[in-house]
C-alpha cells in the first residue's frame, strides 16, 4: 500500500481523484468548488477527477455541470476561462454507477485518467477515492472497491456521519476496515478545517495567558453554539433519516469540544495532536437525556421527502462534560437548530472570575473562537469606564480580531484545507475510530431516548426550555460582550 503522496516541497504526488456521488449535491457545493481550488492555485496541480454516478454523462456534460457548481460557489467573481479550461480537461466522467456487482466505467476510465497524468509528469499516480454519497452507501461502495481490486491502494475519504448509533458505527467499522488499512481511511469532518477551529488549540498552547487557565478551576462553561437561519431546503430526505443530533452534534460539535478539551499533545505532528484530541473523547460522560432539549421548527413536516408523522429534530441544545481531571465539573453546551433567527458559529470560553475581586462588581471574562466565514478570535473583558473621577465604573469590552487581518487574506474553505490534508497524508484534522467509537456510545443514551421534539417558531430563539441548560449565564452569543452579572 502506497500512502507517501507527497515529496519534499509539500506538493501531492499525481493523483486520480474519484468522486462518487458527482452530480450530487455535496460534490456540486463542496468537493468539486475545492478541488477546482486546489488545481487553479497550484497547490495540487497534478489532478485528475473522475467523476461517477448511475447516469451517463460525457465529458463535455459532466464540464459543463462542475463549471455550473463551480461558478455558483463564487457568484460575484467570474472563473477566469483560461482556468477553468486548464482545470476542465482533467474531468472524466465514468458511469453506470459503481456496485459489488457492477463497475460500470470506472475501469476503463481510470486508465484513461492515468494516461493524462502520466503525461504530466510520468509519475505513477496515486489514488483517492471520495464517498460523496449517502452514509448508508458506505459499506457497499467500501466492498465494491474491495471486489473490484481497486482498494490495496490510495486512501478512502468518507463523509458524515459514520455510523448512526453505536452499534451501526461498530458493524461500519469492521466492514470497512475488513477492506481498508487505517491509514487509508479519512473520515471528514469539515469542522476540524474550519481556520478558527485551529486556534482552538494554537491560541490555548502559544500563549502563556490561557494555557495555564485552561482548567476547572479558571474556566466555568464552555459554550458551542451555531445555530442557523437555513431550513432544511432541498434536502428533506436525507435530513429525516438524520436529524440535528446527528448531522451536528455527535459530529461537528463534539469535534469542537474535543478541540477545547484536549490534553497538550507531545508535539504537533499530526499523529500527536489527532491522539490527544481522540483521547479526550474517551472521557466524555454519558449523555443524561433529561439535560436535552430537542425541537422542530413549524413546518418542517411539510417538506418535500419529509414524513408527515416523522419525529426527527431540526434543533438540538444539550450539556455534556468530560470525566477528567481537567474538565470535572465544568458544562460543556452545544446547540444548534434549522430555521433559527440567527446565524454563528461560536466557541466561547467562559472564565471564572477571580477569586479576589477588589471589590469589583463580579463579570465574567470570555474567549471566543468564530468559525464562520474568515474566522475570527475575541476576547470579552471588563475595563474601567473611561471619565475623570477616581471612582471606578466597569464596561464590559469586546475586542476582536479577524483572523484574515493577521496575513491580509483569509485561508481557503474547510474543504480546500482537508482535501489538501488527504493528498499529503496529514490526519491532524481526522477522526479516529476510537474516538468515533466512545462518542457514539456517549449519545446511546439521548439516541434510545428521543422522544417528540418540541415545536418552535420559524426564525426564532428556539424551544424557550433550553434556557435552563445555561442558567445562570446565559447564552454568551446573545450578549457577546460579556455583562453577566455571576
Ligand atoms: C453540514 C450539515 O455538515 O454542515 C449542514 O450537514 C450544515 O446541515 C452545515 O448546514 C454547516 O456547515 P457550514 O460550514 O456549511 O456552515
Amino acid at each position: 500500500m502506497n500512502t507517501s503522496a507527497h515529496d519534499s516541497t509539500d506538493r501531492p504526488a499525481p493523483v486520480v481523484v474519484v468522486l462518487f456521488g458527482a452530480t450530487g449535491d455535496l460534490a456540486r457545493r463542496m468537493v468539486l468548488p475545492a478541488l477546482f481550488e486546489l488545481h487553479r492555485s497550484g497547490l495540487a496541480p497534478d489532478l485528475v477527477v473522475v467523476g461517477n454516478g448511475r447516469g451517463d454523462l460525457s465529458d463535455a456534460d459532466f464540464r459543463a455541470e462542475a463549471l455550473e457548481a463551480c461558478q455558483a460557489n463564487q457568484p460575484d467573481t467570474p472563473i477566469p476561462g483560461r482556468e477553468w479550461d486548464a482545470f476542465a480537461a482533467r474531468l472524466l466522467f465514468a458511469g453506470h454507477g459503481f456496485t459489488v456487482d457492477d463497475p460500470g466505467a470506472l475501469p476503463a476510465r481510470l486508465a484513461d485518467a492515468d494516461a493524462l497524468l502520466g503525461d504530466a509528469r510520468g509519475a505513477t499516480p496515486d489514488r483517492l477515492w471520495y464517498l460523496a454519497v449517502p452514509p448508508e452507501q458506505f459499506e457497499s461502495m467500501t466492498r465494491a472497491l474491495g471486489e473490484h481490486g481497486l482498494s490495496r491502494s490510495g486512501r478512502v475519504v468518507f463523509e458524515k456521519p459514520f455510523g448512526t448509533s453505536a452499534a451501526s458505527f461498530a458493524s461500519l467499522d469492521a466492514a470497512v476496515h475488513e477492506v481498508l488499512d487505517e491509514a487509508q481511511v479519512f473520515r471528514i469532518d469539515h469542522f476540524l478545517g474550519k481556520e478558527a477551529t485551529s486556534d482552538l488549540h494554537v491560541v490555548r498552547f502559544a500563549n502563556g495567558l490561557f494555557a495555564c487557565a485552561w482548567d476547572a478551576e479558571h474556566i466555568r462553561s464552555v459554550q458551542i453554539d451555531v445555530p442557523e437561519t437555513l431550513d432544511v431546503a432541498n434536502r428533506g430526505a436525507f435530513y429525516d433519516r438524520t436529524g440535528a443530533v446527528l448531522d451536528m452534534i455527535v459530529t461537528h460539535l463534539v469535534q469542537l469540544a474535543a478541540e477545547v478539551a484536549m490534553e497538550p499533545p507531545a508535539s504537533l505532528a499530526a499523529a500527536d495532536v489527532a491522539a490527544s484530541r481522540e483521547e479526550v473523547l474517551g472521557h466524555l460522560i454519558p449523555v443524561d437525556p433529561d439535560q436535552a432539549v430537542l425541537g422542530v421548527y413549524d413546518g418542517y413536516r411539510r417538506v418535500d421527502g419529509v414524513d408527515p408523522a416523522s419525529t426527527t429534530e431540526t434543533y438540538a441544545a444539550l450539556r455534556i462534560g468530560f470525566d477528567a481531571p481537567r474538565w470535572r465539573g465544568v458544562p460543556f453546551i452545544l446547540r444548534t437548530g434549522k430555521a433559527l433567527g440567527a446565524a454563528h458559529q461560536l466557541v466561547t470560553i467562559e472564565f471564572e472570575p477571580p477569586a479576589h475581586r477588589c471589590g469589583f462588581a463580579a463579570g465574567a471574562n470570555t474567549l471566543r473562537f468564530d468559525l464562520a466565514g474568515d474566522g475570527a478570535v475575541g476576547l470579552g473583558l471588563l475595563a474601567r469606564t473611561p471619565h475623570a473621577g477616581a471612582e471606578t465604573e466597569l464596561a464590559a469590552v469586546d475586542l476582536e480580531l479577524p483572523l484574515r487581518d493577521i496575513t491580509g487574506h483569509a485561508a481557503p474553505p474547510a474543504y480546500v484545507g482537508l482535501l489538501l490534508d488527504v493528498l499529503r497524508a496529514d490526519r491532524s484534522r481526522f477522526t479516529r475510530p476510537d474516538g468515533l467509537r466512545h462518542v457514539w456510545e456517549a449519545f446511546e443514551p439521548l439516541l434510545e431516548s428521543r422522544g417528540t421534539p418540541v415545536p418552535y417558531a420559524v426564525g426564532s430563539r428556539g424551544p424557550a426550555e433550553a434556557d435552563r441548560l445555561v442558567a445562570p449565564t446565559g447564552w454568551l452569543s446573545e450578549h457577546p460582550a460579556g455583562r453577566r452579572e455571576v
